[in-house]
C-alpha cells in the first residue's frame, strides 16, 4: 500500500469507526458485531503504525488511552462555568415561574432536563474536532483533560455534519453508570483497595487518573446539556440540543420542551416515578426558558442564571425499626457499628442496614432497641439513618451501647483520645483483622497474588491453613485442591461458590511464586504497617536499601526521612518491637522475598502537593476525623509534628482550637490554616 492509499483507507477506517461507536454508544443499536468493529479496529491500528504520519490525536484508536498526565494544565473557561439555584419546593418553583413572567411579559417555554450527578465539562470543538476538555475548578478555571476524556466512547471526537460552527464549547456532565460503578467497587473490594462511595466520586476520581488506558476502562458516559458558541444553528436551548443529538452527542431522551409550569412540575413528576430505574444517578431536575433572548434579559445574579433553577428531588426515605447494633471489624482493628433493621423497601431495593459510622453518631442518634427510625438512601452504598421517631419509642425499651468487646475475638476495645474510632486491639489473632492484614498483603498493589482474592483468603483461614501472611508461602497443592464454600457478596447481595479447582490452585501457587520477585518498596507496603502507605513504603526502601536497617533505626533516624512524619515512625517501632512480626518478617526472607532495594536514593523528587511541609493538627474537623487529616497530610508529601516550633510550617487549625495554639503560631509567625484552605492545598 502507498502514501495516498494508506491515507485514504486510514480516512475511511476512522469514518466508519466513529459512525459505529456511535451508533453501539449513542444510539445503543449496533449494526455490526463487536468481533466486527475489532476487525476493523485492528487493521486502522496496524496501518497508523505503519504510517504514522496519518495518525490523528482524534483517531478512534485514541479510544483505549495510553496517555500518562502528571500533572493537569489549568486552563481559564471562555464562558464561566455557573452553578445553579436549587429548590426542594413546588412553592418555591413556582415564584421562580411568576419572577420570570413578570420580567418577560410574553410567551416563552421552558426546557427540563435531567440534573445528573456527577462531574460537569467543558468540551471546545474547533472545525469538528475535540480540541479542549476542561472541568469545573473553580468556575472560572479548571483542568484540561481532553487526554482523559477521548476514552469515553460517547463523546465525539470528531463530527462529520454540515453547517457546523468554526468553533463551540459543549457543556456536558460526565458520570458513571450504577452498572460500571458496581463492577468498579466489586473489583476494588477483590483487590482491597478503598471503595468509592458513590457513582459522582468514582466519575470524579476516573477523570483526574494520569493514566488514561485506566480511565478507558471505567465506562464512563456523558450526557450534554448546553451548547455555547457565537454561531449556533439555533437562538434557544432545546432546538440547539436536538442539534446536538444529531451532531453525535448524547442527550436524555428525558429532555422536554414546556409552555408552562404545570408541565414543567408534571415532567418532574413523571421522573420522580421513573428515577429508581435510570441506569445512572440523576439528583433532580433542571428547569431553563429556552430562549436566548429572554435567557439575556433575565440575565444573572451574582451567582446563578435567573433564566434556570434546579428542583432537586428529597432524598429516598423510608419508616422502619431498629432492631440491633452490629460490629464489623476492619484490616487495622477499627470497629464500626452497623444498625440491622427491620427490612424497608426504599426506592425499589430493600434496605436491612445502615451505617451508624461510629460510637458519637450513635450517641447523637440516641438510639434504643426497637426505635423507629428514618433512613435515607443518598448517593451512598450503604443508607443511614438520620432521625429516630422517640414519640414512638416503647417504654422501658433500653439505650444501646456502643460494644465493649470485639465481637470477633472478645478483647476489650480501646478507644484514643481525640479519636472517633475505637480499635480491637488484638492484631495478632482477631480473625478478620488477620484476614484484612492477608488480604491486603496480597492485593494488586502489594503483592499481587492473582486467584486468592474474591475470599479465598476467608477458605484458607477457617481451613487452618493460614495464620498470617508467611503461612502464604509454605501452601501445598494437595492441601488447596478440592476447597470451597458458598459466600454472599456484600455488595451485589448475590451468592457465588468459591471452590479451588485445578487451574485455580495452579494459578494461585504460580502468583504465589512469582510474588518474591515484586520490589522490596512493595513489600514492605504489603506488611501492613499502619500508616505506611505507598509513598511511605518507597521513599523507606529507598532511603535504607534494605529491611535490617530499617528494623534497627531509631525514631529520629526514620522521621529524618523525608515524608516520614512522626505518626509512621511510631508505628513502625511499634511493628518492629512486637515480637511477632519480627518472626513474620523472618519468615518472609528465607521465603525468599525482595527485602533489598534496587535503588537506594537518598531522597527523590517528587510532585506531591505538600512535599516537605509540616503541619501541627488542632482541633475538630468538619470532612475528617483528626487521624484522616494526619493521613491525609502524609499521603500528600508532608509531615505531621505535635508541637509548633519556628520550624514548623502550618497550623491547621479545626473548632474548638485552644487559644494557646493560636497564641503561639501567631508568636512564631506560622500561618494558620483552615480546613478549607488545606482542601484547596490539596486538590
Ligand atoms: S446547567 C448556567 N443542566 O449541575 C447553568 N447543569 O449546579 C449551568 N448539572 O455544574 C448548568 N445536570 O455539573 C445544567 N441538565 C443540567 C445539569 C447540570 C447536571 C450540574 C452541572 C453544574 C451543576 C450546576
Amino acid at each position: 500500500m502507498d502514501q495516498t492509499q494508506a491515507k485514504s483507507r486510514i480516512e475511511k477506517l476512522s469514518k466508519q469507526l466513529n459512525e459505529h461507536n456511535y451508533r453501539y454508544y449513542v444510539l445503543d443499536s449496533p449494526t455490526i458485531s463487536d468481533f466486527e468493529f475489532d476487525v476493523l479496529l485492528k487493521e486502522l491500528e496496524s496501518l497508523e503504525k505503519q504510517f504514522p504520519e496519518f495518525a490523528s490525536d482524534d483517531s478512534p484508536t485514541q479510544r483505549v488511552g495510553g496517555q500518562i498526565t502528571k500533572k493537569f494544565n489549568t486552563v481559564k473557561h471562555k464562558y464561566p462555568m455557573l452553578s445553579l439555584g436549587n429548590t426542594y419546593s413546588i412553592e418555591e418553583l413556582q415564584n421562580f415561574d411568576s419572577r420570570i413572567r413578570k420580567k418577560i411579559n410574553q410567551e416563552f417555554d421552558y426546557v427540563c432536563e435531567l440534573k445528573f450527578d456527577g462531574v460537569a465539562i467543558g468540551l471546545t470543538y474547533k472545525n469538528g474536532r475535540l480540541v479542549q476538555a476542561v472541568t469545573r475548578g473553580d468556575g472560572i478555571q479548571g483542568d484540561e483533560v481532553a487526554g482523559n476524556v477521548k476514552t469515553i466512547r460517547s463523546i465525539p471526537l470528531r463530527i462529520y455534519a454540515d453547517n457546523l460552527p468554526d468553533e463551540f464549547e459543549v457543556r456536558a456532565e460526565i458520570i458513571m453508570p450504577h452498572k460500571s460503578f458496581i463492577r468498579l467497587n466489586e473489583d476494588k473490594q477483590k483487590n482491597n483497595e478503598p471503595l468509592f462511595a458513590n457513582p459522582r466520586n468514582a466519575a470524579s476520581g476516573s477523570l483526574k487518573l494520569q493514566d488514561s488506558s485506566l480511565v478507558a476502562k471505567r465506562n464512563l458516559d456523558c450526557y450534554v446539556y448546553g451548547i455555547m458558541g457565537n454561531n449556533l444553528p439555533f437562538q434557544s436551548h432545546f432546538e440547539n440540543l436536538e442539534k446536538a443529538k444529531q451532531w453525535g452527542f448524547k442527550v436524555a431522551d428525558l429532555t422536554r420542551k414546556c409552555s408552562n409550569i404545570q408541565e414543567v412540575m408534571n415532567f418532574i413528576e413523571e421522573v420522580e416515578t421513573l428515577r429508581s430505574n435510570l441506569p445512572y444517578d440523576i439528583d433532580g431536575i433542571v428547569i431553563k426558558v429556552n430562549d436566548y433572548s429572554q435567557q439575556e434579559q433575565l440575565g444573572y445574579t451574582s451567582k446563578f442564571p435567573r433564566w434556570a433553577i434546579s428542583y432537586k428531588y428529597k432524598a429516598e426515605q423510608g419508616v422502619t425499626r431498629l432492631l440491633d447494633v452490629t460490629y464489623q471489624v476492619g484490616r487495622t482493628g477499627a470497629v464500626t457499628p452497623v444498625a440491622i433493621l427491620e427490612p424497608v423497601l426504599v426506592a425499589g431495593t430493600t434496605v436491612k442496614r445502615a451505617s451508624l459510622y461510629n460510637a458519637d453518631k450513635m450517641d447523637e442518634l440516641d438510639l434504643h432497641y426497637y426505635d423507629t427510625v428514618l433512613v435515607e438512601k443518598g448517593g451512598e452504598i450503604i443508607p443511614k439513618i438520620v432521625e429516630v421517631n422517640t414519640g414512638l419509642r416503647q417504654v422501658n425499651s433500653k439505650k444501646i451501647l456502643f460494644a465493649t468487646h470485639c465481637p470477633e475475638c472478645n478483647t476489650i476495645l480501646i478507644r484514643n483520645e481525640g479519636e472517633a474510632v475505637h480499635y480491637c486491639p488484638n492484631s495478632e489473632t482477631c480473625p478478620p483483622q488477620i484476614q484484612g492484614k492477608i488480604e491486603h498483603f496480597i492485593s494488586r498493589r502489594a503483592m499481587n497474588i492473582e486467584g486468592l482474592g474474591e475470599g479465598r483468603v476467608e477458605v484458607l483461614i477457617q481451613n487452618a491453613l493460614i495464620r498470617n501472611m508467611a503461612d502464604l508461602y509454605d501452601l501445598k497443592y494437595d492441601q488447596l485442591l478440592g476447597l470451597e464454600k458458598v459466600v454472599t457478596d456484600e455488595i451485589t447481595g448475590k451468592q457465588k461458590k468459591i471452590s479451588f479447582r485445578e487451574k485455580t490452585v495452579n494459578n494461585i501457587l504460580n502468583a504465589i511464586n512469582t510474588s518474591r520477585d515484586i520490589p522490596f518498596e512493595r513489600v514492605l507496603y504489603a506488611l501492613g504497617i499502619r500508616h505506611l502507605g505507598e509513598t511511605g513504603a518507597k521513599k523507606l526502601a529507598r532511603h535504607f536499601g534494605n529491611i535490617d536497617k530499617i528494623r534497627n533505626s531509631n525514631f529520629e533516624e526514620l522521621i529524618a526521612v523525608p515524608e516520614i512524619g512522626e505518626r509512621i515512625a511510631g508505628s513502625i517501632i511499634d511493628y518492629f518491637d512486637d515480637e511477632q512480626n519480627g518472626e513474620i518478617v523472618n519468615r518472609l526472607v528465607e521465603a525468599g522475598l525482595n527485602f533489598k532495594a534496587e535503588t537506594v536514593l537518598q531522597e527523590e523528587p517528587g510532585n506531591l502537593p505538600l512535599e516537605g511541609k509540616s503541619f501541627v493538627v488542632s482541633g475538630v474537623f468538619e470532612g475528617y476525623s483528626r487521624n484522616q487529616i494526619k493521613d491525609l497530610i502524609e499521603q500528600k508529601g508532608g509531615k505531621n509534628v505535635s508541637s509548633l516550633s519556628s520550624k514548623t510550617d502550618f497550623l491547621l487549625a479545626g473548632d474548638k482550637m485552644g487559644p494557646e495554639k493560636k497564641k503561639k503560631a501567631e508568636e512564631l509567625n506560622i500561618p494558620i490554616i483552615t480546613e478549607e484552605d488545606f482542601n484547596k492545598m490539596i486538590e
